[in-house]
């Protein structure tokens, strides 16, 4: 899976690459990795996936992305919205958060 950004500010999550494409990089940005990176929160077979990061109207958390390998759920948040979904549990599970102005980060471990 590849998450990449194309001239126009158009985010794609790439499912099979048939050309070779621009792969945004994560964790890249200089910018709070505190606040942008997604964390992870295991509670009984669940996890909860938070950002700690303004929702403010020009600066905010998009989405939250979460990938299971096989599957993806993405969810989508707007200015005053709290980036925070609860989901299921799997062995191997990563979290992605796109901030409008700092682009794209990835979780750390599960805790
Ligand atoms: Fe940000």
């Amino acid at each position: 899976m590849k998450i990449v950004r194309e001239d126009n500010g158009n985010v794609l999550l790439v499912l099979k690459e048939c050309v070779p494409v621009s792969q945004i990089k994560s964790n890249d940005v200089d910018a709070s990795f505190e606040k942008h990176v997604p964390q992870m929160k295991k509670i009984d077979n669940s996890v909860e996936v938070f950002v700690n990061h303004v929702m403010e109207e020009d600066h905010y958390i998009e989405w939250i992305l979460v990938d299971y390998g096989s599957r993806q759920i993405i969810e989508h948040f707007s200015p005053g919205d709290v980036p925070k979904i609860v989901v299921e549990y799997q062995d191997g599970m990563k979290a992605y958060s796109y901030c409008n102005k700092h682009s794209l980060w990835i979780s750390g471990e599960v805790f």
